[in-house]
């Protein structure tokens, strides 16, 4: 189920912001691949959503081959940090590559390991955590993203409509019931303030309250 009109998607994708040749060259090989990425209309959400925080620290549970953490370090001051965490080599080789190209190799620090398992090692705090993992493992990341965000931090997932699954009570595979789990989680927990924007496929911003 289309989660905005084709047309409107369209004039969204067209607003986009400008971007450089190694952004073109990510998003070309993300289509060719059928590799799914944030895409340029989420990717300047996290863009705008670093710059409104000041973020520093950005850590990603899920980062491919590095195309959302290029777009959170737009948002950052030249101090920024972002941690990649992948489990695949091609990918990590790959998104250290398209950061280097980026100038951003000094910004960046990829783990390759199961990023929860990593996450959890981290004592934070961090500005932003963004999560892409596999959807079965979203529910897990909220109770440690809450524990090591800053107040005023922001965790950010993507894909919470899931195609508009979510919102189809026949739909009961474990992706989509993971989904609705990790929504249901941070739309109710005391210390965030969650909003589901229904761009592309669904981002959920949730703020850490003091
Ligand atoms: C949707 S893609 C990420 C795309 C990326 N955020 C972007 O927009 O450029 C999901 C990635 O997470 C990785 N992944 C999935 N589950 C993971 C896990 N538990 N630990 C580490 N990486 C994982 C996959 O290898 C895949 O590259």
């Amino acid at each position: 189920m289309p989660i905005t009109d084709p047309t409107v998607d369209a004039y969204v994708y067209a607003h986009a912001p400008a971007r450089d040749a190694v952004f073109l060259e990510m998003e070309a090989y993300a289509r060719t691949r059928g590799f799914p990425i944030v895409g340029p209309a989420v990717g300047s959400l996290l863009e705008v959503l670093a710059r409104s925080i000041g973020a520093r620290r950005v850590y990603e549970l899920g980062s491919g081959f590095g195309y959302s953490a290029a777009w959170w370090l737009r948002g950052m001051p030249a101090d920024g940090q972002v941690t990649l965490t992948d489990l695949d080599p091609d990918n990590v080789a790959r998104g250290l590559a398209y950061l280097d190209r980026l100038g951003d190799r000094d910004r960046v620090r990829y783990v390759r390991e199961d990023a929860l398992s990593a996450f959890r090692r981290e004592t934070g705090p961090f500005d932003v955590v963004y999560c892409d993992i596999d959807k079965e493992g979203y529910p897990d990341v909220v109770e440690p993203a809450v524990a090591r965000l800053r107040p005023g931090g922001l965790l950010v997932t993507d894909n919470v409509l899931w195609d508009g699954a979510v919102a189809d009570r026949t739909a009961q595979d474990p992706a989509t019931v993971a989904i609705r789990r990790y929504v249901e989680a941070v739309t109710t927990h005391p210390r965030l303030r969650t909003t589901i924007l229904p761009l592309r496929d669904g981002v959920a911003v949730s703020v850490r309250l003091p």
